[in-house]
């Protein structure tokens, strides 16, 4: 069930989903407002922002978990509402979330089919078709360029960038059109890192839209065709790759403003510190006198 190879970079026709205008509010809190955002067949889509800028909230609405409280959200431009998760897989929507869904004791294969089992047999007869289940899962790893020695092995001894690359193929391989990552690359080493951005870039590859949620943007610069930068809720714009530096996201990032208002902070607490440290230091030399007065007036008596 692969997609057909796009060339990479593919933006004609409809986005694969889209949002217009979305806002979101928990009660009083705006966790999002007037985001419009896109994601092409073929394209690395970066969301960045600081930590509670609303990144997962904006994924969680494509993924059906959230409705959006205003604005549209559009399927190969058509308007969608989606009730529930199941609605957004149905629609190619498949999301990796950070936790992985997996169940560490069970073997890789059992994982790559969790929920979605082979069988064989029928009636009382049918039990889940190992051999098939663990052939399946080895080639659709391979077209990945992922080799597992034993995809019978229980997934609790993969690494952390392994675990994150099996449920990118898994999601491939049952026909998602559009790849979520929510911060996929948080928890790794650079090298481990390098692994799933690789994955990433091969998606893409295969004609998939990725929407590779980071707040690093070392890690999203290289692999990333478009930037869609969040700052508490609300959007900063969405670049191309030709129109911004990697300096300048991350400038947009922390907030030019705030990081200056930062540097003023702590020189201020820096300055403070050598106040109170020169207090301690007098309090500290007054000590000394009077101890060496009263030992000397001991001496004397
Ligand atoms: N279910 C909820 N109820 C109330 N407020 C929420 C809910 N979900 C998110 N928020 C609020 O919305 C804001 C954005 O949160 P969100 O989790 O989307 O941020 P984020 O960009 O993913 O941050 P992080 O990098 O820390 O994961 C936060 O202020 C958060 O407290
Ligand atoms: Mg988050």
């Amino acid at each position: 069930m692969s997609q057909p190879a796009t060339p990479s970079g593919t933006t004609s026709g409809p986005p694969l989903v889209e949002v217009r205008n979305v806002s979101k509010y928990f009660g009083s809190v705006v966790s999002l407002k007037d985001i419009s955002m896109s994601v092409h067949a073929g394209e690395v889509m970066c969301l960045l922002g600081d930590n509670g800028a609303g990144k997962s909230t904006l994924i969680k609405i494509f993924a059906g978990v959230h409705p959006p409280s205003e604005g549209t959200m559009l399927v190969e431009g058509r308007e969608v509402k989606f009730g529930s998760p199941r609605d957004a897989l149905d629609a190619g929507i498949a999301t990796v979330y950070q936790d992985l869904a997996m169940i560490p004791l069970m073997s890789v294969s059992r994982n790559f089919f969790l929920g979605s089992e082979p069988t064989k047999g029928f009636g009382p007869f049918r039990r889940f078709d190992m051999a098939r289940a663990d052939r399946t899962t080895r080639d659709e790893l391979a077209k990945m360029g992922i080799h597992i020695r034993d995809t019978s092995q229980p997934v609790g001894t993969l690494s952390g960038g392994e675990r994150q690359s099996v449920a990118i193929a898994r999601a491939v391989h049952f026909g998602a059109k559009v790849l979520i990552l929510d911060e996929p690359t948080a928890a790794l080493g650079v090298k481990e890192a390098g692994v799933v951005l690789r994955y990433i870039a091969q998606a893409r590859g295969r004609g998939l839209g990725v929407i590779f949620i980071t707040h690093n943007v070392h890690h999203a610069y290289p692999v990333g065709d478009r930037f869609t930068l969040l700052n508490r809720g609300r959007s900063y714009g969405t670049f191309r790759k030709d129109e911004v530096s990697r300096e300048e996201v991350v400038s947009m990032m922390a907030g030019g403003e705030e990081l200056e208002q930062l540097g003023h902070e702590l020189a201020e607490m820096a300055h403070q510190d050598r106040e109170a440290g020169k207090e301690m230091a007098d309090t500290g030399r007054q000590f000394a006198e009077e101890a060496r007065a009263v030992r000397d007036e001991g001496d004397r008596g």
